[in-house]
């Protein structure tokens, strides 16, 4: 087997919060998960952070967030798992495809440029691999276009 990614956290280093979750009786709504979006908040310099159950979910609020409607196009990596496209579909919007750069496997600034029309509703992003290399030039062009950016950190 080749490994694309390992996971970096061991068990030892949150057996004891496990512990503590699960003789909590709380999995979904104790005072771990306030500790953990706090944490996630400002790891990533953001005002609020939520838990989902799922990134699919997670792109999906956003999409919906977004008001993304039949017809509306939503640029998107044309290297994801299949979630990033489905939850374009489910919303009946159209996913249109940006090619992706070959050396990191993230959307190309020229593609997404290349794409925009008048129905761009959005942009998601995809940091492959959970590497957001390059998205700082497509956010200085959504910026431009003033299209709202989705970015699918999920691995
Ligand atoms: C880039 C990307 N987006 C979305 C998903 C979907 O994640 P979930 O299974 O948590 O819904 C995955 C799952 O591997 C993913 O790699």
């Amino acid at each position: 087997m080749i490994r694309l990614i390992e996971p970096y956290i061991t068990f030892e280093e949150v057996e004891a919060e496990l512990k503590e979750i699960f003789s909590s009786g709380m999995l979904t709504k104790g005072p771990f998960v306030r500790t953990f979006t706090d944490h996630i908040s400002q790891y990533v310099s953001a005002k609020h952070a939520f838990l989902t159950t799922s990134a699919t979910t997670a792109l999906s609020m956003c999409l919906k967030i977004l008001n993304v409607q039949p017809g509306d196009e939503v640029i998107v990596s044309d290297f994801s798992f299949p979630a990033t496209v489905n939850v374009i579909e489910d919303l009946g919007a159209k996913p249109v495809f940006a090619d992706v750069d070959l050396e990191t496997f993230n959307m190309l600034p020229e593609e997404l440029e290349s794409q925009i029309t008048s129905r761009t509703k959005a942009v998601l992003f995809v940091d492959a691999l959970g590497n957001p290399t390059g998205i700082t030039n497509i956010k200085h062009i959504c910026e431009e276009y003033s299209l709202p950016l989705v970015d699918d950190a999920a691995v």
